[in-house]
């Protein structure tokens, strides 16, 4: 039986825009940006802080890159690259995810390990 959870609509995503969300004890968060949504788990590489600013608010100002509320690190949306601050060259750790039927699906056993 899948254990397939579903994260929601990608239509209710904001674009861009983005959302957490928790599964089995891993707190992460999807971001949109036209027709690329990405899930990634809400850590920072620097110290490990979660990154939203406010609730579900990853991205920057203009809405083009993650932004750590915590000292600022800039991330590519789509590969969770850091490029800007003290983690640069470091990346977030990705969370598989499908998009099917218009809706963000994630599979709990696809979940990575956190430490
Ligand atoms: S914890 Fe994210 S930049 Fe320092």
């Amino acid at each position: 039986m899948s254990r397939l959870q579903d994260l929601g609509a990608v239509a209710d995503l904001p674009d861009p825009g983005s959302r957490a969300f928790a599964v089995d004890g891993v707190d992460g968060f999807l971001v949109r940006r036209g027709g690329l949504v990405r899930a990634y788990v809400d850590k920072c590489p620097h110290i490990g802080a979660p990154l939203a600013w406010s609730p579900d608010t990853y991205l920057d100002a203009e809405g083009e890159l993650i932004q750590c509320a915590m000292h600022g690190a800039l991330f590519l949306p789509d590969s969770g690259e850091c490029v800007h601050g003290p983690c640069a060259g470091q990346g977030l750790t990705p969370v598989a995810i499908r998009i099917q039927d218009g809706r963000v699906l994630l599979d709990p056993d696809e979940l990575p390990e956190i430490d």
